[in-house]
């Protein structure tokens, strides 16, 4: 099946309150597994927004790694404006699109660094080049030109030749908790699926909004 093929069966059926898993993660991996399997190509692309310390919005793709009854997974440098702004603040929302679709995730909640094990747990699963990349490149940081960053990487190579590359404690993941979850399914007419799960005392609440 092709992906306008599933646009069109996914635009046709649209999402019904009674289509619904109880909780947004349920909901979500079945959406990220439909999208899967359609061949959409990076279906864990995300945008992940943050707030800067002078209250501008800040956005940028990350790629989920992980989903689990917690929430939302990701990695990146502690250098870098994303990790600043997060330890900042503790807020984030991200953003799927999977537009060929016509479907969207968004997601609004706290956000924190994983535990130093679990990030290692990850670590031990990237290939050498991208672990020497890590050490290599001070994220977000300015530099000169491409030249010192090629330097900075063959410098690594040289410092961990024939050992194994460990993680720097300036690399890691964050999870981010979901407290609102909205899934909009695009339809005919404009008359889009819009549906949000909203936290509220412990339980998810959902809601209809206008499309
Ligand atoms: C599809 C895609 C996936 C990306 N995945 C990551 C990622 O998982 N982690 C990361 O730190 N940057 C990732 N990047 C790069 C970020 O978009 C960004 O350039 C970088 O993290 C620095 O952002 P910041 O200065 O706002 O912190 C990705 C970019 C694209 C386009």
């Amino acid at each position: 099946m092709d992906l306008s093929e599933v646009r069109e069966s996914y635009e046709e059926r649209g999402l019904d309150e009674s289509d619904l898993a109880a909780d947004p993660i349920q909901q979500f991996k079945k959406w990220f597994a439909e999208v899967g399997e359609a061949g959409y190509w990076e279906p864990d692309a995300m945008v992940v927004s943050t707030i800067t310390g002078d209250g501008w919005p800040s956005a940028r793709n990350v790629l989920l790694k992980r989903i689990d009854e917690r929430g939302f997974v990701f990695y990146t440098n502690f250098t870098s404006d994303k990790a600043v702004e997060l330890d900042l603040t503790g807020r984030a929302a991200l953003t799927f699109s999977w537009t060929e679709l016509r479907r969207q995730v968004r997601v609004v909640g706290p956000a924190g660094r994983l535990s130093a094990e679990e990030s290692d747990r990850y670590w031990a699963t990237r290939p050498r080049g991208s672990r020497l990349g890590a050490w290599a490149s001070d994220q977000s940081a300015i530099v000169p030109d491409r030249a010192h960053l090629e330097r900075l990487f063959a410098g690594q190579e040289d410092r961990w030749a024939g050992a194994e590359v460990t993680r720097p404690d300036h690399w890691g993941g964050y999870l981010v908790r979901p407290e609102v979850v909205e899934f909009w399914q695009g339809r005919p007419d404009r008359l889009h699926d819009r549906l949000r799960y909203r936290l509220e005392g412990g339980t998810w609440v959902i809601e209809r909004r206008a499309p």
